[in-house]
């Protein structure tokens, strides 16, 4: 008997990986090959230089239309250039969906200065990989959209806070900013204008739970990357942010829209995608897809079927096996089936729907996946990032590792299924029920992020894991045993 988690059938930790290809469309660095109808015509915004060469380059930028939109903004009253992207219905692709044009709009001309601008590049979220693409692929349309972001809310610093493990985003950035601060693009006196503006980079450190705004500037302050209180009890980042003063944080994906927007104004952009999701969305596809890739596709105008299914998307599943389930939205997002395929690509009926696009990462999961396996691995991902300062998520996301580490290792407990409910409910209530959205009793969403990939899998597979306890030896080994749960009996 083991007291170890058995690998998975078929893996072994010695066998030869084959050298990663790049594929058309995908992480790729050429562009999509298929049919002519879609997507090569399909509205490419943040990722329309994927594949030239040198696209992360000055000369590479400026060829292409780099740095024509902040001309215009330069030219712009600040507040019509937040107009633009109120007119865009831009929201926030980090995650949450919030309206740009909300929190641009919260800065105005008596707000106290300095302000700051800080771009949320922590990307990590299990299933995602899009903002280490704009950023490694197209660093200056970042820096485009900070410095027309910066302009807007009138700002004279911003800070783009990249992901510890980042090291090529990183270096390219770097690379980029010497080179717009050489062109007279950032610095003093921006293209003749009299603004002046800079931007610093900042290298995380690799923790997850940076990427939740309020601890991201904890960790800019050179503080434990801990959440901060949000209203009533905290403050909004516009109104007390970085240092105590009002600070702008979006998403790469967000600010890499922003030239597209100034150039070709925000109706253009309203006009792509649906009446309430516009534009276009960047989604990293993963996991049992022949073509897994960071896809920029119309909002609401694409099913999750077109993403896995499609020969220039996903391409359909490896082996062409059946779909078992996938994620929609990245790791904390619940779960959908074979019956949610024909659903829009689209955040707002997702949530309509009991899940969310979160920050845009698909993980499909064929007829041959282990659930119970795959319900684990996340949950070991949440507990290890958990930052420790609330108890239920804390104690909770831990608990739940164990648990898991107790019925693979074939030494599960009768009780233990119900015992993983019990814990999830004590996290977030209705949380085994996919109460959707979700109830809090944390100071983050991250913990009740661990009981999503727990309840989706037991209330769709429950005889996995019963199927795991009916083959359980009773002695418990080491290191695995639980503490005892309220209410539950073992
Ligand atoms: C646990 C957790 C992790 C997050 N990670 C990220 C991240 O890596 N990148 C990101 O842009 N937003 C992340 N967010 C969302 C941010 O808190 C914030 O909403 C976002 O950066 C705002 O930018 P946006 O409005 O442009 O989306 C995370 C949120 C939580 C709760
Ligand atoms: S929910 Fe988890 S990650 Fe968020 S503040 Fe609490 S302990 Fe930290």
């Amino acid at each position: 008997m083991t007291d170890r988690i058995p690998p998975e059938p078929g893996h072994s930790s010695r066998k030869k990986r084959a050298p990663a290809t790049l594929k058309p469309g995908g992480m790729s660095t050429t562009l999509p090959d298929g049919p002519a109808d879609y997507p090569a015509t399909a509205p490419r915004i943040v990722t329309s230089r994927f594949g030239l060469d040198g696209s992360f380059t000055l000369s590479g930028y400026e060829a292409t239309g780099g740095y024509t939109a902040l001309r215009k903004a330069l030219n712009m009253e600040r507040e019509d250039v937040t107009s633009q992207i109120k007119a865009a219905n831009l929201t926030g692709r980090g995650g949450a969906g919030f309206p740009a044009a909300i929190k641009w709009g919260s800065f105005s001309p008596t707000s106290p200065k300095p302000r700051w601008v800080l771009v949320n590049g922590d990307e990590s979220e299990p299933g995602t990989y899009k903002d280490r693409m704009l950023m490694e692929l197209d660093p200056h349309q970042l820096i485009e959209g900070v410095l027309i972001a910066a302009y807007a809310i009138d700002a004279t610093r911003a800070f783009v806070y990249v992901r510890g493990e980042m090291a090529k985003a990183q270096e390219r950035i770097a690379a980029a900013l010497n080179e717009a601060y050489a062109g007279g693009y950032v610095g003093s006196d921006i293209l003749g204008s009299g603004w002046s503006m800079d931007v610093v980079l900042h290298w995380g450190a690799g923790a997850y739970i940076v990427g939740e705004e309020s601890a991201l500037m904890e960790s800019m302050e050179g503080n434990r990357g801990f959440p901060r209180l949000k209203p009533p009890s905290g403050y909004l980042p516009t109104v007390r942010g970085l240092y105590q003063q009002p600070t702008l944080i979006n998403n790469v994906e967000t600010l890499s829209n922003v030239p597209w927007i100034v150039l070709n104004g925000g109706d253009a952009f309203a006009g792509l995608g649906t009446e309430k999701a516009t534009g276009t969305r960047m989604f990293a596809l993963s996991g049992h897809v022949k073509r897994p890739g960071v896809y920029e596709v119309e909002q609401g105008r694409t099913s999750f079927r077109d993403m896995v299914f499609r020969p220039e998307l996903g391409g359909g599943i490896r082996a062409d096996r059946a779909l078992k389930a996938f994620i929609p939205g990245g790791g904390s997002a619940p779960w959908w089936f074979e019956e949610h395929l024909d659903m829009p690509l689209d955040d707002l009926n997702a949530k309509q729907n009991g899940s969310m696009l979160g920050s845009g990462a698909i993980v499909v999961m064929d007829e041959t996946t282990d659930m119970v396996r795959a319900a684990w691995r996340l949950v070991k991902f949440f507990a290890k990032e958990s930052c420790g300062k609330c108890t239920p998520c804390r104690e909770g996301a831990a608990w739940l590792e164990r648990i898991y580490e107790r019925i693979l290792s074939g030494h599960g407990r009768p009780r233990d299924v119900d015992l993983l409910l019990d814990v999830c409910d004590n996290i977030s209530p209705g949380s085994p029920q996919l109460r959707w959205p979700p109830e809090q009793t944390t100071i983050c969403p991250l913990g009740q992020s661990a009981t999503t990939p727990v309840a989706s899998s037991v209330l769709r597979f429950r005889d996995e894991y019963e199927a795991y306890l009916a083959k359980a030896r009773p002695s418990i080994p080491v290191n695995v045993s639980t503490p005892v749960a309220a209410g539950v009996a073992r």
